[in-house]
């Protein structure tokens, strides 16, 4: 099965698994409904962030049984946001696929450390993991979010409108990709 070393270091993070200690953090930006305004659940409380503090622990190791893997992602010992790599096609070395996903703090945005996070998960699925394709879905209007891919290199390949049941009401979706052999490319920018 496959393995993202762990933990990962770019130029300003780190991004590790999760571990006790980092529920004030966590609870700091998800607790916020304005963080959570687009990606699924309420904000949460304080045991429900304990809970995915103590759930997310990884030694970096995917598998069908648990084909997501979540990192914390820590600036000066500070854990500002959380990125996800959700793996598809587990079943054999062929075929896979990763989606990936980010929430971080209100009070660091604008810095790209979002950016930096999700080049290096980006990185890590296709030359860990070995992926042929990494893609996302947003809310179009979750401009911010859609920066971050075009930052990434991705191509907006679609864009459904009114497809998806969320939070009380139809919403558009856009979904962004990138393909193994494109990568270099957006590890420059
Ligand atoms: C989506 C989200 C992570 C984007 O945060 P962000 O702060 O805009 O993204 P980054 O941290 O990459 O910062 C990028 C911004 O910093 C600027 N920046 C400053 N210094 C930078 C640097 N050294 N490197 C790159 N960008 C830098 C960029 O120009 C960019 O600004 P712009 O978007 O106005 O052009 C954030 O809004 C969030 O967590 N939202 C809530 C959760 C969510 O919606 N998740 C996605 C669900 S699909």
């Amino acid at each position: 099965m496959p393995r993202v070393s762990l933990p990962i270091t770019t130029e300003r993070l780190t991004l590790r698994s999760f571990r006790p200690g980092d529920e004030d953090d966590v609870f700091a930006y998800r607790s916020v409904e304005s963080v959570v305004r687009y990606i699924p659940g309420d904000p949460k409380t304080r045991e429900q962030v304990a809970d995915l503090v103590a759930e997310r622990a990884t030694n970096g190791r995917i598998d069908p049984t648990s084909p997501n893997l979540t990192l914390a992602v820590e600036l000066d010992g500070r854990v500002i946001g959380d990125v996800l790599i959700l793996l598809e096609g587990l079943g054999g070395a062929d075929g896979r696929q990763a989606e990936i996903g980010w929430v971080f703090a209100q009070d660091v945005a604008g810095k790209g450390y979002a950016t930096e996070a999700a080049r290096a998960i980006t990185d890590a699925a296709f030359r860990e993991v070995g992926v042929h394709r990494v893609w996302a879905e947003l809310e179009p209007e979750n401009t911010a979010s859609s920066r971050v891919c075009e930052r990434l290199g991705m191509r907006r390949e679609a864009m459904f409108v009114k497809a998806s049941w969320f939070k009380g009401e139809w919403t558009d979706l856009a979904v962004y990709a990138l393909l193994a052999d494109e990568w270099p490319a957006g590890r420059q920018s």
